[in-house]
């Protein structure tokens, strides 16, 4: 498959992040703030009675940051050096949800104690401890979805409670002076499959429903999480059909008046926006009749494409050299041989390629210089670049 600048970037932006990585030494990501705003701007319009809350994993760039505070956006945030980050932009607490549920007594006082007061939880023990550093707070129960085997990065077992204990955590929250405030849920990210909202929302209902019959308690928000698309190589519904598809789903089993819906987008407002720049190292064969070309690139699995790990995210790679094409396999410079990037997916490159040739690596916004380690080998951490 030959992949063409213009399916991923329109002609400006694409000549302008051209023009600023032919300056610089690879391996670098380069990130285009204009396609981060058109797309926050894309999502803003797509769901109007949503709050945006980034989850800036994703992506936590200082420049990033300070658009998203600009247009009025909240933050989920996983650390308290996530917190440190955002807050370091002057966004203040109210703003900022403790997205993650795995945390310490001690990080759950650090949120409170700087004015964060939502929380999300799956776990008893997890909510007791909100309680007690957090008095008061509102928390909101992360239930377990399906959508695994649509998504391209599942988050699967690790997060979220099944619904009979969801609704537990909910009562136990009122017991111990904390505010249910509602539920959230993650299809998993690059999600493919919109009906994977259909079933979660479904599964909130009747959590709502049942909570409030049952026990009088009133949730008041869902959080549908991310999951929304980014561009790669195999193609999604585009934002605004999830968008269409998704408000339908909530119009049928919540009607008119929809609770408080939050988003929490990544991917898909981050990845389309980079490009990073490696370079070709070495091209072997593995013997004379072999009928592919093994290609060394100086960025790997440890550089910060992490997310090839079984080929899970397909990265659309473009040369500039043309002419008759042939199948590789792509592998990073470290001395690990878990660095391969791709072995079964075969990505086709021109013949005439050479050591010393850059690769273009599309949609490599999102995910990428956050998962860069920090010394393997001796390689320092992926540069990036905000123009
Ligand atoms: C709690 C939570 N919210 C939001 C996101 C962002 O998801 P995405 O990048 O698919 O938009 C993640 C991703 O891991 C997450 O764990």
């Amino acid at each position: 498959m030959v992949i063409k600048p213009e399916d991923y970037y329109d002609a400006e932006t694409f000549a302008r992040l051209k023009t600023f990585s032919d300056q610089h030494d690879t391996p670098f990501m380069v990130l285009d703030s204009k396609t981060f705003t058109r797309q926050l701007d894309e999502l803003i319009e797509a769901f109007p009675y949503a709050k945006t809350y980034y989850a800036i994993k994703a992506n936590p760039m200082p420049e990033l940051l300070r658009i998203l505070r600009d247009r009025g956006c909240c933050f989920d945030v996983a650390s308290r050096y996530e917190l440190d980050k955002v807050m370091a932009e002057g966004v203040t607490g109210d703003r900022i949800s403790y997205g993650n549920t795995i945390k310490k007594p001690k990080d759950i006082r650090y949120f409170y104690e700087k004015g964060v007061t939502l929380f999300a939880t799956d776990s008893e023990a997890d909510l007791r401890n909100i309680a007690k550093a957090a008095p008061g707070s509102r928390v909101f129960v992360r239930i377990l979805t399906e959508g695994s085997e649509t998504a391209d990065w599942p988050l699967s077992r690790k997060f979220g409670c099944q619904t009979d204990m969801a609704m537990d955590l909910c009562l136990l929250a009122r017991d111990l002076g904390l505010v249910p405030y509602g539920i959230s849920f993650h299809v998993g990210s690059q999600q493919r499959d919109i009906g994977a909202w259909d079933s979660a929302i479904a599964k909130v209902k009747v959590i709502f429903e049942r909570l409030k019959d049952e026990d009088g308690v009133n949730l008041r928000m869902i959080n549908l999480g991310g999951g929304f698309p980014a561009n790669y190589i195999s193609r999604t519904n585009d934002l605004k059909t999830y968008a269409e598809e998704i408000t339908r789903f909530l119009r049928e089993d919540f009607g008119d008046e929809f609770p408080e819906i939050i988003l929490e987008p990544g991917r898909s407002l981050v990845a389309n926006a980079g490009l990073l720049v490696s370079e070709v190292v070495l091209i072997s064969r593995k013997d004379r009749t072999s009928l592919h070309r093994w290609v060394f690139t100086d960025i790997g699995k440890f550089g910060g494409l992490i997310e090839t790990m079984d080929e899970s995210i397909k990265y659309p790679l473009f040369v500039e050299k043309k002419g008759e094409t042939e199948e590789v396999v792509l592998a990073g410079p470290t001395c690990d041989s878990a660095d391969i990037l791709y072995e079964n997916y075969k990505y086709e490159l021109p013949l005439n390629l050479a050591m010393g040739d850059r690769l273009y690596w599309f949609s490599t916004g999102a995910y990428t210089t956050t998962y860069s380690a920090i010394e393997f080998n001796g390689f320092p951490p992926l540069k990036s670049f905000c123009i």
